[in-house]
């Protein structure tokens, strides 16, 4: 049993802390987020996550799972001290690593025995060289180790990820540091799951090559995509075959209105960055990046078309908020790309998301929400869905038609059955399949 104390409590900090306690370890997720951490200390989760709420009840009541605002104590205390900050992008694009440098510098005056300082953060290659110049700046005890051990996991089934991985990856340099993180995942390790022990340089870059991969197989499938719909070709047929060849599998092949979410778009852009920094265009993903940007403005393209091209004072019903179903993330999803693009058209927007309305309200207040896809439909002239929630791929087609003004639809994840629209009569959109 380690202690160990998780710095961030968002989507990967919280994730991680829960995952750690039920491996048997005794955690405290810190944050300084006063709101969040009081949240947590009265029982409430404050994100969406599947299996969450009971991995963490379970773990507090077995005195493993504790949360704080009290950092430099629960560093003081602990034996490994996970990073797990946003490091979101700045305006050019590089990443703003001030969270990241802003903790190095509260653990750098809170060593008071040796520790391992191991970040979760995606950082791009180079920031583990300057994590540890911060912690040895602040202090005299120099007895720590520095790891890179990124997070693979994924927003919806994160629990999931995080404690059957398909793979950990450590970068260290000591053969200590290694042997301490593998107890950590020792539930596992013994499971047999790969584990990777690298330099701390290749731990950070596995992490951008894995995600900007990801990202440009969904650019290159919607690439594929946007030309079946020139050549008369059923985009997922396409993919359905392509997707038997084991070289290429058929996961990240589901055409659509562009990747988004916390990481693609910001560790695509990162690697660009990087890759500038150093003199070597990584081209293939600046092209991804392209693609994808272009793939959103296809979508009101699409719009337009189902509205004869008069979008404006038109009630468009948008349902899927979130940037892929089973989370309430609504960072850089296809609704945040598109629905201010239609008001600026002069559109009336309704609003649906099962869970992730409260967070699009923050940003975007002044639109018609609603409690079910049925309200929001009501005399709409467009239906456009946004995320593919399995209460949307089971959606009433007659009743759809039935509420609304003018059926039309635009389906931007391919979840409705075209033979089912064409008998109704629908005017309708989707991505790839205009066959
Ligand atoms: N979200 C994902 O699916 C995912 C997956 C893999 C890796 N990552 C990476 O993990 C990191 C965290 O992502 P996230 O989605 O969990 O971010 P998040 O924004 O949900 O959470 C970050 C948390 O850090 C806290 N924080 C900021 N500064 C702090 C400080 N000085 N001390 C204590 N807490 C502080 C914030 O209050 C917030 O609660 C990022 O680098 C991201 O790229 C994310």
């Amino acid at each position: 049993m380690k202690k160990i104390v998780v710095i961030g409590g968002g989507y990967v900090g919280l994730v991680s802390a829960a995952g750690l306690s039920e491996f048997g370890h005794r955690v405290t997720c810190v944050d300084i987020d006063n709101n969040k951490i009081n949240q947590l200390n009265d029982g409430k989760i404050p994100i969406y996550e599947p299996g969450l709420n009971s991995l963490i009840e379970s773990n507090c009541k077995k005195k493993r799972l504790y949360f704080s605002v009290d950092i430099e104590k629960e560093i003081k205390e602990s034996d490994i001290i996970i990073i797990a900050v946003g490091t979101p992008q700045k305006k050019n694009g590089e990443v703003d690593l001030s969270y990241v440098k802003s903790v190095s510098k509260t653990i750098s005056k809170s060593i008071n025995k040796y520790k391992i300082i191991c970040t979760k953060s995606t950082v791009p290659v180079g920031a583990g060289k300057m994590i540890e110049k911060i912690l040895l700046k602040n202090n005299d005890i120099t007895d720590f180790d520095y790891v890179s051990n990124p997070e693979f996991l994924r927003e919806g089934s994160a629990v999931k990820d995080f404690l059957i991985p398909d793979r950990l990856v450590i970068g260290a340099k000591s053969e200590k540091a290694f042997s301490i993180m593998k107890e950590v995942y020792r539930p596992i390790y013994i499971n047999e799951t790969p584990i990777i022990n690298t330099t701390i340089e290749t731990a950070e870059m596995i992490k951008y090559a894995s995600n900007a991969f990801l990202a440009l197989k969904i650019s290159y499938i919607n690439d594929i995509a946007n030309l079946c719909e020139e050549v008369n070709a059923d985009v997922h047929e396409v993919a359905k075959a392509m997707g038997q060849d084991g070289r290429i599998s058929s996961k990240f092949l589901h055409p659509g209105p562009g990747f988004g979410g916390s990481c693609f778009p910001k560790d695509t852009l990162a690697l660009v960055q990087m890759g500038k920094k150093f003199n070597y265009p990584v081209k293939t993903i600046e092209a991804a990046i392209a693609v994808n940007q272009e793939q959103s403005l296809r979508m009101i393209e699409k719009i337009e078309y189902l509205l004869d091209n008069k979008i404006s004072g038109k009630k468009i019903a948008v349902l899927g908020l979130s940037f892929k179903p089973q989370t309430d993330d609504i960072r850089e999803s296809s609704a945040t790309k598109i629905i201010p693009e239609l008001i600026n058209k002069g559109a009336l927007v309704n609003a649906y998301d099962p869970v992730a309305i409260e967070n699009f309200k923050i940003y975007y207040p002044n639109l018609n929400y609603f409690e079910n896809w049925e309200d929001t439909v009501k005399d709409a002239d467009v239906c456009v869905i946004l995320t593919e929630w399995n209460e949307f791929r089971g959606i009433d087609l007659e009743k759809l038609k039935l509420l609304m003004s003018n059926p039309a639809i635009l389906d931007s994840k391919n979840i409705l059955s075209i033979e089912k629209l064409k008998k109704l009569d629908f005017k309708y959109e989707n991505v790839g399949r205009k066959i």
